[in-house]
């Protein structure tokens, strides 16, 4: 693995290793034992990779699997729009590897990456408070390069079975660059505004019929946009609006309207 020499000048550090139980869990070890970054930590396989909402990501070899290590990158309150910053610089490398597939490329709230209407990446974001009170956190990020698990709650791609042959390190390199231009944008939240903007204008599903789903229950609506810290923002059903913090969005016509199973992805 190599970082694009954008990161390198701009002082990011890369720990390139084999195999690891998880590249988040990692990360976070090491901020416990005093490591501040910024340091990506890559891994060729992981033998427990974690998802959101507790679920596990399945890791085999030749998919990609990264962590960045931030510390103070904003202040507490401002660090959860770190998922739209990832989620636009995950876009821009994967299209920046495979052009061809760009058009096809759309999020999925908040941070989850579809190609062709199926999950080809995802982000997983932990924070952690040290000592200091300054919010340490580590962005997660896989990419189904070469393959993608099958029976998951939401339809899953990779990018070779679509006609991309980019590997982990030619992707990784990207990455290392497009995070950090998307985090130079961000400017520890200034230019949340654009980030939100460049987001919705990728975004899947902007007013249509969705399903949330969180660890409460479900609600049914119209998934109208989002409000202007990146909730999303849901026209209900029944009258009324919501604005949701944390889920799973599913189109409400996946299951022909009906609950869907719960599993990994
Ligand atoms: C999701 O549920 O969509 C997020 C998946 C995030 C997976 C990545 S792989 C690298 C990093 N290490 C982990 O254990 N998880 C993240």
């Amino acid at each position: 693995m190599q970082l694009d020499p954008l990161a390198v000048d701009a002082g990011v550090r890369l720990l390139a290793l084999a195999t690891i139980g998880s590249t988040n869990s990692e990360a976070r070890r090491r901020a416990q034992r005093g490591e501040r970054g910024p340091l990506w930590i890559t891994a060729v396989t992981q033998t427990a990779g974690r998802g959101r909402m507790d679920r596990s990501w399945i890791s085999p070899e030749g998919n990609l699997y990264a962590s960045l290590l931030l510390s103070d990158p904003s202040s507490f309150e401002r660090a959860p729009e770190l998922a739209f910053v990832a989620a636009l610089a995950l876009r821009d490398a994967v299209a920046g590897e495979a052009p061809a597939l760009a058009p096809q490329l759309a999020f999925k709230w908040p941070n989850d990456l579809l190609l062709a209407g199926e999950k080809c990446a995802g982000v997983l974001i932990e924070g952690d408070v040290d000592a200091n009170r300054s919010a340490i956190v580590v962005i997660g990020i896989g990419v189904n390069c070469a393959s993608h698990p099958l029976a998951t709650a939401f339809p899953a791609a990779d990018l070779r079975a679509h006609g991309a042959e980019t590997t982990p390190l030619q992707l990784f390199r990207r990455l290392s660059a497009t995070m950090w231009l998307r985090l130079t944008q961000w400017d520890r939240g200034r230019g949340f505004p654009a980030i939100l903007g460049d987001w919705v204008a990728a975004a899947g599903g902007v007013g249509e019929e969705i399903t949330v789903r969180n660890g409460t229950g479900e609600k049914h609506g119209r998934f109208v946009g989002l409000d202007q810290s990146g909730r999303l923002v849901l026209e209900l059903r029944g009258g009324g609006i919501e604005k949701i913090s944390a889920g799973d969005v599913f189109p409400f016509a996946l299951n022909g309207g009906r609950a869907m199973p719960s599993g990994p992805g």
